[in-house]
C-alpha cells in the first residue's frame, strides 16, 4: 500500500511509542470534561446540521436537515387515485425488515401462530445487523447482573434513556443469547463452555460476546436460516412503500416489487417495522458504515401514519471508521479492536483518550485531535485523521491473536496490501447508528394501535448514545418482543379493518401548507450518488 512519506514518519512515531505505550494508563474523562469536550466537537452539538419539522406529528422537533427532507416529502403513490380494491396478502402479522429484528419478529409470531409474511426491499439478510462485527451484550457472567447492566446502558446514553425500554433490554439480554445460542449461533468459547467476552467502551463488565468479528454475519445467517426451515412466507425485493389504516388503526401496507414493478396490497391485523437505520442519508456529509438500503424508509412511513418520534437530535459516529485506503471509507473498523487493546494515536505517536470512552465521546476527541488540535495524520488525498495502533495488540495479546479474533478485519486490510498486526491504521468517525427513532413502549408498539417497531428505527432504548453490542441486543429482545405482542393483538382481532390510504392525503396537504416542492418524495429505498453531494467525506481537510 502507498504512503506519503509525512505518513511513514508518522508510523516510524507510533513504533517508537509503542513500550512506552504499552504501561502507560490513560484515565477516563470526568463528567465536566466530557461535556465540554462533547458540546464543543461531537456534531450533534453543530446547530447548524438540524431543523425543525415543520409537518406531522413531531412538528417543531429538531432533526438532521437530511432526515428532515424524508420526513417532508410526498409519497409515490396518488392516495386519490390506488386502487386498493385487490388484497395480494392477508395476513394476520406483516413483518416489514429481512433484519435481525425483522427475522426475530417474524420467527416468534410464528411461534405464537400467528399467519406471517416478512417482506424486505433486498435480500432477506440484507441489513445493518449482517454488518454488524464486535459483539452482542449480555449480563450472563457471575460478576454481572442486568441491573449493572441497565447502568451502564443510562450512562452510556447520558441518562435520557427511556428506562422501561432499557430494562426491557438488559433483563431480556441472557435469555435471547440462550436463544440464539440454541438456534445455533457459534459464540466464540472458552475452553470451559463459557463464553468469551471483553470490554466494550463504557461497560463496567466483560460483557461482549462475539463469534470473532463477524458476530452480526453469524447471528443473521442463523435467523434466516430459521425462518426459511420453519417455511415462515417472505418477499424479497418488495419495500412498504405506504402504510393502509382504518382511519385510526393500521391495517396492512402497500408493496412495491424492484423487479416486477408491481404494487402489491396486504391487508394486516398488525404491522412490524423493523426497515432499520439511515446511515445512507449521510448526517453532514458523513461516510457512513451502514449498507446500502439504510435509508429511513420505516420511519417515514410510520410517520405519515401519525407515529411520533424521540431522540432524532441524536446521531451516533462510530470513532474509528476506515480513513484509509480510501476505497474503504467510513467502513467499520470493529471497536472490538480497541476493547483487544488497540490504541488511538495522533501523528506524532501520543495517545490522547482513553480508548473505551464512550462512543460520542470518543469520537469527539479523534474529531478534536485532528481539527482544533491539528494533530491528525494527513492521507494522499488531504484527509485527516488518526492511528489506530493494531499491531500493539499481538504485543499484549500475543502473535495471531489478530488473525485469530479479528479475522475479517484483517482480511478487508489484506486486500489493500496492509497487514494491520504489522502496522497501524488510519481511522476517523463515521455514521453509524441513529440514536432516535419512532417512540414505543417495551411490547414495541408505536403511539398508533395495531402499529409495532423493532430495532434501529425505534427510539428511547439508547437515550442519547448507544454503547457498543446493545444494538445487536436491541434486535434481537425488541424483535422478539414485537414478534410475541403482534401476534398476540393480532388473535383479539376477528374482523380485518378496512384498508386507507386516506392519512396520506392528509399528510399531502400538510406538506402543501408549508410549501414543500412535489418533486420531493420519500421512502427514498436507494441512495442517488449519481446526482447528490451524499457523501462529502467530512473529513477534516487541512490546509
Ligand atoms: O464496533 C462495532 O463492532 C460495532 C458494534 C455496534 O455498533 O454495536
Amino acid at each position: 500500500m502507498y504512503y506519503t512519506p509525512g505518513m511513514l514518519k508518522s508510523m516510524k512515531r507510533v513504533e517508537a511509542t509503542r513500550e512506552f505505550r504499552l504501561t502507560q494508563e490513560l484515565p477516563l474523562l470526568d463528567p465536566v470534561q466530557k461535556v465540554d469536550l462533547l458540546e464543543n466537537h461531537h456534531p450533534d452539538y453543530i446547530e447548524d446540521v438540524f431543523r425543525e419539522l415543520k409537518v406531522g406529528p413531531s412538528k417543531g422537533t429538531l432533526t438532521p436537515k437530511e432526515f428532515a427532507s424524508v420526513f417532508e416529502a410526498y409519497s409515490a403513490i396518488d392516495p386519490e387515485e390506488f386502487d386498493l380494491s385487490t388484497v395480494d396478502y392477508d395476513v394476520d402479522v406483516l413483518v416489514v425488515g429481512g433484519g435481525g429484528a425483522g427475522a426475530s419478529a417474524a420467527l416468534v409470531a410464528h411461534e405464537h401462530g400467528a399467519d406471517v409474511l416478512l417482506v424486505t426491499k433486498l435480500r432477506f439478510g440484507d441489513a445493518n445487523t449482517i454488518m454488524a462485527q464486535g459483539g452482542i451484550q449480555g449480563a450472563d457472567k457471575e460478576n454481572d447482573s442486568p441491573a449493572i447492566h441497565y447502568l451502564d446502558v443510562m450512562g452510556g446514553g447520558r441518562y435520557f434513556n427511556d428506562p422501561d425500554l432499557v430494562e426491557a433490554l438488559v433483563v431480556d439480554a441472557p435469555g435471547a443469547l440462550a436463544w440464539l445460542e440454541k438456534l445455533g449461533v457459534m459464540f466464540d468459547k472458552e475452553p470451559d463452555g463459557t463464553m468469551v467476552s471483553i470490554h466494550g467502551g463504557g461497560t463496567s463488565r466483560q460483557r461482549m460476546h462475539a463469534a470473532r468479528d463477524y458476530t452480526g454475519g453469524e447471528i443473521m445467517k442463523t435467523l434466516r436460516d430459521e425462518v426459511q426451515n420453519r417455511k415462515i412466507p417472505y418477499v424479497e425485493f418488495s419495500p412498504a412503500y405506504e402504510l393502509l389504516t382504518d382511519g385510526k388503526k393500521v391495517t396492512g401496507a402497500v408493496l412495491h416489487n424492484l423487479e416486477t414493478e408491481e404494487y402489491l396490497v396486504v391487508r394486516a391485523k398488525t404491522v412490524i417495522l423493523a426497515t432499520g437505520g439511515a446511515g445512507r442519508l449521510h448526517v453532514d456529509g458523513f461516510p457512513t458504515t451502514n449498507h446500502y438500503g439504510a435509508t429511513a424508509d420505516g420511519l417515514v412511513l410510520g410517520y405519515r401514519v401519525g407515529a411520533p418520534l424521540v431522540f432524532m437530535d441524536t446521531i451516533q459516529y462510530h470513532p474509528t471508521g476506515a480513513a484509509y485506503p480510501e476505497q474503504l471509507l467510513g467502513q467499520l473498523v470493529t471497536e472490538k479492536v480497541r476493547g483487544l487493546g488497540g490504541q488511538l494515536v495522533n501523528t506524532d505517536g501520543n495517545r490522547f483518550i482513553y480508548e473505551l470512552e464512550t462512543r460520542d465521546v470518543e469520537a469527539a476527541a479523534i474529531i478534536r485531535e485532528c481539527s482544533e488540535r491539528k494533530k491528525g495524520v494527513t492521507t494522499p488525498s488531504g484527509y485527516s485523521a488518526v492511528w489506530l495502533d493494531t499491531p500493539i495488540i499481538e504485543v499484549l495479546r500475543g502473535e495471531g491473536i489478530i488473525r485469530k479474533r479479528l479475522p475479517a478485519m484483517y482480511r478487508q486490510y489484506q486486500r489493500f496490501e496492509i497487514d494491520m498486526a504489522a502496522v497501524p491504521i488510519l481511522v476517523y468517525p463515521t455514521q453509524h447508528y441513529q440514536n432516535g427513532g419512532l417512540e414505543i413502549d417495551a411490547d414495541t408498539e408505536t403511539k398508533i394501535e395495531n402499529l409495532y417497531a423493532a430495532g434501529e428505527l425505534s427510539g428511547g432504548i439508547h437515550g442519547r448514545n448507544r454503547l457498543m453490542g446493545n444494538s445487536l441486543l436491541d434486535v434481537v429482545v425488541f424483535g422478539r418482543r414485537a414478534g410475541k405482542a403482534a401476534a398476540e393483538r393480532a388473535a383479539t382481532i376477528k374482523k380485518s379493518g378496512k384498508l386507507s390510504l386516506a392519512h396520506l392525503t392528509e399528510f399531502h396537504e400538510e406538506l402543501e401548507g408549508v410549501g414543500v416542492a412535489h418533486d420531493r418524495i420519500a421512502p427514498m429505498l436507494l441512495p442517488d450518488y449519481r446526482r447528490s453531494k451524499a457523501t462529502e467525506k467530512k473529513l477534516v481537510v487541512l490546509p
